[in-house]
């Protein structure tokens, strides 16, 4: 029996090295990385051209809206995107209409994403209002919960200690990590009635209300409470250099710990911020220069854990407001991740090894995502062939995402994903997506 498919004339990046191999798919997963020679025959084979073929990236910080939010993003535009930027699996965040927050929320978004989307979709819960909820939203197949501690999402009080710990000790039982953005409320209310107070509507005025104080306070307070539970916490979009010294503090001591950077964070900083007004505003919004130097230091000593691009899609009208407080935060980032990191990679600031490691390895690793995230035997064929040497410039209105616009608009890259792989199954060849919706999978927690 022929298997399902071999991919051959392929650069296969498979335990820490590229390979010049081909690879045999079966069943959805990969059968077997070998010289041509040795493969299987196959029902369809594919020339891959010799072109540099990765794990899909895994992006745990996607938030693909749906339901009352549809006009910004669904299941479908939002996993094309997905498929366009080479991710094979998104975890969604909870922060819907209506919130995701117990496990019927839940069921219904994953009944909605099983009809629409082209990659693999796993999902985070809010905090329910009851607690004793916690194991049904993760036996409903939760990969993570997510905690804002900016504002109220989901049932906890975020100003109040003791709940959060009550709340990280249930979830610690279940094994689940939690995600946790980590501006701390009570500051970020403070810093805003103070710069709404001067009338100011500008972008700096913004910054100048979510301070990188806001940020280390709230690691500092949820790094003290992931050490009492045991909880594994999983810090999004760190920002500046105290809040990644407050992280970085934790993890030294031993606390539970791993963190996330955006690439936004990593390329542009306040100055950019200037230029692109309330476009490229996002939370925690983009830091000074200084800050991103301190990011890029900590990733190249191995002390990031994850790349994820939060995704967080809005139109342009509700962007492009003349007061910066009615804008909305939130850029795009699926389709400009891998192009973004692939230029950083030719221009040696990042090596493949790095690319692999933050975008796919640690993820499935965080996440508990198993048989994924690595090119190996037996793994599900999450696949993205890239070409490293295509140069193009970033043009937003292309995107498959419904938010159209991009901080990174116009700006010239190198490295471009050719072809992604989900499931075994080709869902993006050239740009064009090729796969019917409901073709992946529902990723759900697995005890
Ligand atoms: C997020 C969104 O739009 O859902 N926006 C953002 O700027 N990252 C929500 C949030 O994290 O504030
Ligand atoms: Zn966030």
């Amino acid at each position: 029996m022929p298997v399902d498919m071999v991919l051959h004339n392929a650069k296969i990046y498979t335990r820490g090295r590229i390979v010049e191999a081909g690879l045999a798919i079966d069943d959805g997963r990969i059968l077997k990385i070998a010289k041509e020679t040795n493969l299987p025959p196959a029902s369809t084979k594919m020339n891959l051209k010799g072109h540099v073929t990765l794990p899909g990236l895994i992006d745990p910080h996607v938030h693909l809206r749906n339901q009352q939010l549809a006009y910004k993003e669904d299941f479908s535009s939002g996993t094309a995107a997905a498929a366009a930027g080479g991710v094979t699996l998104t975890i969604d965040m909870p922060n819907n209409k209506p919130v995701t927050m117990d496990s019927i929320s839940l069921r219904e978004r994953m009944k909605l994403a099983e009809r629409r989307a082209v990659v693999n979709v796993a999902f985070y819960s809010a905090f329910p209002q009851k607690l004793e909820e916690v194991p049904s939203i993760v036996t409903e197949g939760a990969m993570a919960f997510k905690l804002y501690m900016s504002e109220k999402i989901g049932g906890l009080d975020v100003d109040d200690d003791k709940l959060l710990l009550q709340a990280f000790n249930k979830v610690a039982k279940m094994g689940v990590p939690v995600a946790v953005h980590a501006e701390d409320r009570k500051i970020l209310e403070t810093k805003r009635r103070e710069m709404e107070k001067t009338g100011r509507k500008d972008v700096e005025a913004y910054s100048k209300a979510r301070p990188p104080e806001a940020e280390a306070q709230a690691i500092r307070r949820i790094a003290q409470l992931a050490k009492k539970s045991g909880v594994q916490v999983h810090f999004c979009h760190v920002s500046s250099a105290i809040g990644l010294n407050a992280f970085l503090t934790a993890k030294k001591d031993g606390f539970p710990v791993t963190c996330e950077v955006t690439p936004h964070h990593l390329l542009l900083s306040s100055e950019h911020l200037k230029r692109y007004r309330t476009l490229a505003l996002t939370n925690p919004p983009l830091r000074t220069r200084k800050d991103v130097i301190a990011l890029w230091s900590a990733l190249k000593q191995g002390f990031i854990d994850a790349l994820a691009s939060d995704h967080a899609p809005h139109t342009v009208e509700e962007k492009e407001v003349e007061s910066v407080w009615d804008a909305k935060p939130g850029i795009p980032g699926l389709e400009t991740t891998l192009p973004l990191l692939l230029t950083e990679v030719s221009e040696g600031r990042l090596t493949i090894a790095d690319l692999v490691r933050l975008t796919s390895e640690k993820p499935a690793e965080i996440f508990n995502l198993r048989n994924r995230g690595c090119l190996e035997e037996g793994n599900w064929a999450d696949i993205v062939v890239v070409d490293i040497n295509r140069k193009y410039k970033i043009d937003s209105s292309n995107f498959y995402s419904k938010a159209k616009y991009s901080p990174f608009d116009g700006w010239s890259v190198k490295g471009k994903p050719t072809k992604t792989f989900v499931n075994g199954q080709l869902v993006m060849d050239e740009g064009e997506i090729v796969a019917k919706p409901g073709t992946s999978q529902i990723v759900r927690w697995k005890g």
